[in-house]
């Protein structure tokens, strides 16, 4: 059946089932192939054990692997199984984004469902659905209503990840202090020596790209990964404060268990199989949810100019509001973030975490004058609930908080979870014991918020979030989230190094979303006397994680007076963030990138290019250019003898007519990017612009 992408979705839809019983007891081997035929999933039963394996064009990328449970109070279910029935079927269609990276996604799979049963007295029941995609896999356990089998307390997922061979790995360590905010290390699989976080980038010897994730963690903890053996690796659950890993009642399905595969780094970019995996849009009429850009009361406390608490320095005040709001209606930004505006913040918040009161301001923050002087410049107040992990006080005020913000016209809402290792605050006892951000405690508390938030109308931007597994699909309010290390780290810490971001796009933001928080313009930060912390990049490297790093929501995060004079500031202005379509165009894990997206609303491409700390100059044809229109490229690229390290500011800003013919020499200074803004020429810029 040949489908046109470009249609308005959901409408083609075609399902072929053919059900197939079979014995009980038989050992079985039942395979599912890819719409395209190259992706192979075959699940076997050996020896009441049931495994699956994956192979792509022939060749092994996940040996044959097992699969099941074990229980605190009953017996595990993991043996003595029987396949009682199996069924396959087909599903293609096309559906939309009200907002994201690429309009259209095309969800096209041929599918799996096994039965299966214990051949013991008094069996219990489970079931394996596999969806086989073009672009990967994803399968998940589903426990029916059953029986001998209600309500559950799982001590071990045991899904295994059996590699076909010793591959590269992007990996960080899971069980950690500070979350996901490490910095990726690259190793053999056969040297990780610690259980990681997912998505898991890897790149194979025969050159596959790999990452292991999951999608639509709704009730469950999140999965990481232990090695288990040299290139085995092995679900390990994030427990609950007491030990337990999962704790529900029959019946439930666990998130999909994923693994995209790939021909190119790049392809895993541009692979959907995350968002496909989710239920589609739960919230109907998602009108009222508008990607855009923010300025905000921000940066200043992480370099030491202002302080969330009170007192001299005190960020959040009604004048410096009202100036931030000034800037965002001059430049164009529908958002301004306020953090440190309500009562909590004195002493050590992180430690006080009940002392945060979310409808209190400070005596210096008169919210409704504020409030009130946005709405008359056009501009919104993106409101901030930090909880430091204080859960019962924010859980006890949510309600109130969510109100506050409505009657002062603030839609979306930034959350944080500042909270370190295994101490989130409960609510209820647990004999001082703590929660992790990633267990089934936290996945159940950031789903109540997103959808209390959707009930009010409000959109998400959450920091110490659990990672992102797709569900912004069924909630297009869950807008963006932090959940690695993002540009904070270069404020106040030994900074990312400039390769970072040439990891980050492979793997966190696989999952999703990342509100990096770009636009750094003073790189080394003098003034606020901070020796040892500065940005490890260009000015024009900085422009190009707009593009870059996607995300519905992002900031411009420098204090806004950096911005003034700044001939660079333009592209921040007129970048879009939303986007009709995206093209990886290099992609080289951890040492360069460049992406193009298509604008949702315009005509206009943007490119964005970035390396790691070795200069070098990447060519590219503009072949996703309509044919037969000239377009005028404003390039922002760094100066020759910029140098993230020694010269971060020297930033070339250039016009050139291009088209579809037009090979780019794309050109990067050590720890460097490139910016471009493609746009339709007019008639008189295809005579008076210099042709590239
Ligand atoms: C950590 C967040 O990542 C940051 O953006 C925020 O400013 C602080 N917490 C305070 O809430
Ligand atoms: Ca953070």
């Amino acid at each position: 059946m040949i489908l046109n992408r470009r249609n308005t979705v959901l409408g083609l839809f075609l399902v072929l089932i053919f059900f197939n019983q079979c014995k009980q007891g038989a050992e079985e081997s039942i395979d599912v192939s890819s719409p395209d035929g190259k992706i192979l999933v075959t699940f076997t039963i050996r020896g009441g054990v049931p495994h699956y394996q994956i192979s792509r064009s022939g060749r092994d990328v996940i040996k044959a692997s097992k699969l099941g449970f074990t229980f605190k109070d009953a017996a595990p279910l993991n043996r003595n199984l029987a396949v009682v029935g199996h069924r396959q079927s087909s599903f293609d269609e096309v559906w939309v984004q009200p907002w994201g990276e690429v309009k259209d996604i095309r969800n096209h799979y041929n599918q799996l469902h096994v039965q299966l049963a214990e051949t013991t007295a008094a069996p219990r029941k489970m079931n394996l659905v596999f969806k086989v995609y073009d672009d990967g896999v994803g399968f998940r356990y589903e426990l029916p209503a059953q029986e001998h089998l209600g309500a559950v307390q799982i001590t071990d997922e045991q899904t295994q990840f059996k590699l076909a061979g010793d591959h590269k790995a992007w990996w960080i360590k899971a069980y950690q202090w500070n979350r996901y905010e490490y910095l990726y290390q690259s190793s053999a699989v056969s040297d990780i020596d610690t259980v990681v976080h997912t998505p898991l980038t890897m790149e194979t010897r025969d050159g596959l790209y790999l990452s292991i994730h999951e999608a639509a963690l709704t009730d469950y903890p999140s999965m990481t990964l232990a090695p288990t053996g040299r290139t085995v690796l092995e679900c390990d659950l994030v427990p609950w404060w007491d030990g337990i890993k999962v704790k529900t009642e029959t019946p439930f399905v666990t998130p999909w268990r994923t693994i995209q595969i790939a021909e190119t780094a790049g392809d895993l970019i541009t692979s959907y199989l995350i968002l496909n995996l989710n239920e589609p849009n739960k919230l109907g009429d998602v009108s009222w949810v508008q990607p855009g850009k923010y300025v905000g009361i921000w940066w200043g406390m992480h370099i030491g100019t202002y302080t969330w608490e009170s007192g001299e320095k005190h960020g959040a005040t009604t004048a410096n509001a009202k100036r931030y709001i000034d800037f965002a209606a001059e430049h164009g930004f529908p958002g301004v973030l306020i953090e440190g505006w309500n009562t909590g913040w004195d002493g050590d918040w992180i430690a006080n975490s009940d002392l945060f009161n979310f409808t209190t301001p400070y005596d210096d923050f008169d919210m409704p004058v504020i409030s009130a002087y946005a709405a008359s410049k056009g501009v919104k107040i993106i409101g901030h609930h930090e909880t430091s992990k204080g859960i019962a006080n924010y859980e006890r005020q949510v309600d109130d908080a969510f109100r506050y913000y409505r009657q002062n016209g603030i839609n979306t809402i930034k959350t944080g979870y500042v909270g370190f290792g295994q101490n989130i605050v409960p609510v209820g006892d647990t004999s001082g014991a703590g929660e992790w951000h990633h267990g089934q405690y936290m996945v159940r508390h950031y789903r109540m918020i997103v959808e209390k938030a959707a009930e009010n109308k409000i959109m998400l931007d959450v920091h110490e979030p659990i990672k992102p597994t797709g569900i912004r699909r069924t909630y297009p309010n869950m807008m963006t989230r932090e959940g690695a290390r993002g540009q904070e780290y270069n404020a106040w810490s030994d900074g990312n190094p400039p390769d970072h971001t040439t990891i980050l796009p492979f793997t966190r933001l696989l999952g999703g979303p990342m509100d990096f928080t770009a636009g750094i313009f003073d790189l080394t930060f003098e003034a606020a006397n901070r020796p040892g912390n500065r940005v490890s990049t260009t000015l024009a490297k900085q422009l190009a994680l707009y593009v870059v790093i996607y995300s519905p929501l992002q900031m411009a995060a420098d204090l806004v007076e950096n911005y003034e004079n700044q001939p660079a500031f333009q592209f921040i202005e007129d970048v879009p963030v939303d986007w009709q379509d995206t093209r990886v165009l290099h992609a080289q894990i951890g040492d360069y990138l460049t992406i193009a997206r298509q604008d949702r609303n315009s005509a206009d491409w943007y490119m964005g290019s970035i390396t790691d700390e070795l200069g070098r100059t990447l060519e590219t044809q503009l072949t996703f250019l309509d044919a037969d229109r000239q377009y005028v490229a404003e390039i922002y690229s760094d100066a020759d003898d910029a140098d993230w390290d020694t010269n971060p500011l020297a930033i070339d800003i250039s016009r050139a007519l291009v088209d579809r013919s037009t090979t780019l020499s794309i050109r990067l200074a050590p720890g460097g990017g490139q910016a471009i803004r493609i746009r339709p020429a007019t008639e008189e810029e295809t005579h008076s612009v210099t042709p590239y």
